[in-house]
């Protein structure tokens, strides 16, 4: 019987990009997920299971009807401000969530997993660009609940061998090269999306947080990434873990390339061929002024590069996204 590879949380953004990259690769995947897949409609031969991870019995079902050779887990909260305000919705989707899917997991005798983590779990970095031995100070609930999972999975190895790697994104942005998904957070928080929904006015204006920061031009720097290029890296750590390459890791996922908030609405002002209505705002809280991954060990452990990560790419794709929705 052939083995299917479960992508928990495949209706969100990173989710449902890894969906159609698994796809394409031969994986039979099944997406678990509450919420119904819609970019998945129009592909053949797919299976949605609906789920819920604070449900165990939704998950025993799905577990009892297709076996499984891999799991790449994405459901998750992410809304670092909700995290601070809710901090028990984080607890319980983030971290209980996961301890319900890991007890399947060792029940069905799953033994390879993929877990979406964030660079949130640096913190403020003494130094960039981050390597991932660097000190692990999360200042929101969001990044805390990400690092206590990545000590989860580190237990789970040592006592019951369970096989992972975890994937610590740095600014996921950009869409599906093909439209078939792209970023839809609701509400949207995200500058990128934000900066968008400005030049298609469905948004008055930017607010750029702050322009004092220790950079050149005084905006903060982030570390960008496409989502095919995170998508690319989990089908490469799954393929590592399926082929016995590596036990379990953390893995940093950006480009080492830092860009400023005042060079991405430069580059999108040029893509969409008119003037952006910015303004300079107050600092947001818990932003550090640089945010840059060294990205080393994912090319060494995984052959993984950065192929779709220029700005050209990611504002033109997301761009083309967010017109046809
Ligand atoms: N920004 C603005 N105006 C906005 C939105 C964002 O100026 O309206 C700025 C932010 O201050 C920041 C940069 O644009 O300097 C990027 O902000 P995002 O909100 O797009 O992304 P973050 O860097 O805050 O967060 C991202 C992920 C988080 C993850 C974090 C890890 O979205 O989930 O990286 O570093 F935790």
């Amino acid at each position: 019987m052939s083995k299917y590879v479960f992508v928990v949380g495949g209706n969100g953004y990173i989710g449902s990009h890894t969906n159609l990259e698994l796809l394409e690769e031969g994986f039979q995947t099944v997406v678990l997920d509450k919420v119904f897949p819609k970019h998945l409609q129009n592909l053949p031969g797919w299976i949605w299971e609906k789920c819920d991870l604070l449900d165990p019995d939704s998950l025993q079902k799905v577990f009892e009807k297709y076996p499984a050779q891999g799991i790449v887990h994405f459901a998750a909260n992410i809304e670092v401000g909700e995290s601070q305000e809710n901090p028990e919705k984080y607890y319980f989707n983030n971290v209980v969530g996961t301890l319900n899917l890991l007890q399947k997991v060792r029940e069905f005798g799953v033994n390879n997993f993929v877990f979406s983590s964030t660079a949130a779990v640096y913190g403020l970095p003494k130094k960039v660009p981050i390597s991932e031995d660097d000190p692990k100070n999360p200042i929101n609930t969001y990044g805390l609940t990400k690092w206590m999972m990545e000590q989860i999975l580190q237990d789970y190895y040592r006592s019951y061998n369970l096989k992972n790697i975890r994937l610590r994104y740095f600014n996921a942005c950009g869409a599906d090269l093909k439209g078939r998904t792209g970023e839809l957070h609701e509400p949207e928080s995200h500058l990128i999306p934000i900066i968008l929904e400005v030049a298609s006015g469905k948004r008055e204006k930017l607010m750029i947080f702050g322009d004092d920061y220790n950079t050149q031009d005084g905006t903060c720097i982030r570390d960008y990434i496409h989502v095919k290029d995170l998508a690319k890296a989990h089908v490469l750590a799954l393929k590592a873990l399926l082929e016995g390459k590596i036990q379990q890791e953390s893995i940093n996922l950006g480009t080492k390339n830092g860009v400023s908030v005042r060079e991405i609405l430069e580059t999108t002002e040029q893509i969409v061929g008119h003037t952006i209505k910015h303004q300079i705002a107050p600092r947001r809280a818990g932003d550090p002024d640089i945010l840059i991954a060294e990205n080393t060990k994912a090319e060494r452990l995984l052959s993984w590069k950065p192929e779709f990560s220029d700005l050209q790419t990611i504002i033109s794709s997301a761009w083309e996204f967010m017109q046809k929705n």
